[in-house]
């Protein structure tokens, strides 16, 4: 193989600062390809002091030299593409010859988004805090083998097929006891597929793999994070996709040899939006600075984000399941001026010391065992000179998780990035 894929994902439950990377990073690849998820993702790129805030699209498209994938692993809702694109080429950038579709991919039509909001109703107290993009039940369709693909919207019976699959959502919304305020019009839906029939879209697996032969490094963008994975995160308070590094040969289409890298992405403290376990949530004045200091607010829904302190326990089952071999710490400039930092060494599960991460955090009783840092004023000078405090801190999450960090970001925008390596154009094996 000539060329090479790096994946780059989040190891905690989501907005960990991916997109910031993935653009940051983006001119080193040819290719910047999304994997999986949906418009649940929220990634947003800050520079020249614009923001952008991408759900579909991945992240590469502001760089000129990358061109873009959507893999097949990911659902794509026409309508909110069709604003994505808009608003990309409204800042100056074209995705004409840059933006590629799998002809594989699931769409999401108007009624999964209704089922969404009806399967949340129905769970009460349990229910997941779904963005209510409509992804659960995308996915549902897919692996029930009931789902719309991008390539279907070329056949002359996909209206009859979309109406059959509209009906049957209607009965089972109807069944869940789920009165929606109103029933969503198809009309917008349809002009959306009617511009992405017009848009670059792809045999997937042909496309990526001539890539690759021609010798392109790709970059994986993953959306969630480790612990919302349908597998390995906190179930069922998690997200309907494979957000972990195997996801992106799956929802690629390229083989496992094809890795070279794996890119974990981490905050320096920890958030979750929606519900599920949260071990060292801060709902006191710490949560509350957190929040207010690093803007947690739900790029997607602007929710407030739950906020605690980092999760060495979890970041260390993530760096497991990923095979990660090198980490990016992100928003370590919100923890500057604070006295004192800390960090979850372990728990204390019912009197017993773990330091793996448990089956199921919603019925135990997990107490975090925090080890303390001094507080550092800023975390870095001009050059990317690091306080002491702050280097002391990075050292310690470096020996636990035997990784070096070679990325730490303090600021949104692009500029606000040390490389301690340049981990793009690393060698590297898993
Ligand atoms: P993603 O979903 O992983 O791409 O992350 P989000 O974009 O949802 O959330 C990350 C938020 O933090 C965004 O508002 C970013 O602009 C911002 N951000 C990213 N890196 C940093 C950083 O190092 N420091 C600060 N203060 N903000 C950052
Ligand atoms: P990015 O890519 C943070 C959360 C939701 C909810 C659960 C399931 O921006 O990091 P879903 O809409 O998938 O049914 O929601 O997962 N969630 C995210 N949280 N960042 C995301 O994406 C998320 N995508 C989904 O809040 O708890
Ligand atoms: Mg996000």
């Amino acid at each position: 193989m000539k060329g090479s894929l790096d994946i780059l994902l989040g190891l905690q439950w989501g907005d960990e600062g991916k997109g910031k990377v993935v653009d940051y990073l983006a001119p080193n690849y040819q290719m910047v390809a999304r994997f999986q998820g949906g418009p649940n993702a929220g990634h947003s790129l800050v520079f020249n002091g614009s923001k952008f805030v991408l759900h579909t699209i991945p992240s590469g498209i502001f760089r000129e030299s990358c061109i873009n994938f959507i893999g097949h692993g990911v659902v794509i809702d026409p309508i909110t593409l069709r604003q994505e694109v808009e608003a990309v080429q409204k800042a100056g950038v074209s995705t004409q010859g840059r933006l590629f579709i799998a002809r594989k991919a699931h769409l999401i039509i108007p009624t999964h988004k209704v089922l969404d909001a009806a399967s949340e109703q129905a769970k009460g107290r349990q229910r997941v805090g779904s963005t209510l993009r409509g992804i659960g039940p995308a996915y549902m369709d897919k692996t029930g083998r009931n789902g719309l693909r991008v390539g279907d919207i070329y056949s002359a019976g996909f209206e009859k097929k979309l109406r059959a699959l509209m009906d049957k959502h209607r009965l089972l919304i109807l069944s869940m006891k789920y009165d929606p305020p109103e029933w969503p019009s198809l009309d917008p839906w349809l002009e959306a597929v009617d511009q992405l029939r017009r848009m670059d879209v792809v045999d997937g697996e042909y496309f990526i793999y001539e890539k690759i032969q021609e010798g392109a490094r790709i970059l994986a963008e993953g959306a969630q994070g480790t612990l919302l994975d349908i597998d390995h995160g906190t179930y069922p308070y998690v997200t309907s996709s494979s957000t972990v590094a195997a996801g992106a040969c799956l929802g690629l289409g390229l083989p496992p040899s094809a890795v070279r890298n794996v890119f974990g992405v981490f905050k320096a403290y920890c958030t979750r939006v929606g519900s599920g376990p949260f071990p060292t949530e801060q709902t006191d004045e710490t949560g509350h600075l957190l929040r207010t200091k690093g803007h947690e607010f739900g790029a997607t829904t602007g929710r407030p984000r739950r906020c605690g302190w980092l999760d060495l326990v979890a970041l260390r089952y993530a760096i497991m399941v990923n095979g990660v071999n090198h980490l990016m710490m992100m928003k370590a400039d919100v923890l500057s001026g604070l006295p004192q930092v800390k960090a979850a060494v372990a728990y204390d599960l019912e009197g017993t010391r773990r330091n793996d991460f448990p089956f199921d955090l919603t019925e135990l009783d997990v107490r975090p065992i925090y080890k303390e840092f001094p507080g550092w004023e800023t975390i870095c000078t001009e050059g990317c000179t690091f306080s002491k405090e702050f280097m002391d801190f990075l050292a310690y999450i470096e020996r636990v998780t035997r990784l070096p960090v070679n990325l730490v970001s303090y600021g949104p925008d692009r500029q606000h990035t040390c490389i301690r390596k340049d981990v793009s154009l690393v060698e590297g094996s898993v």
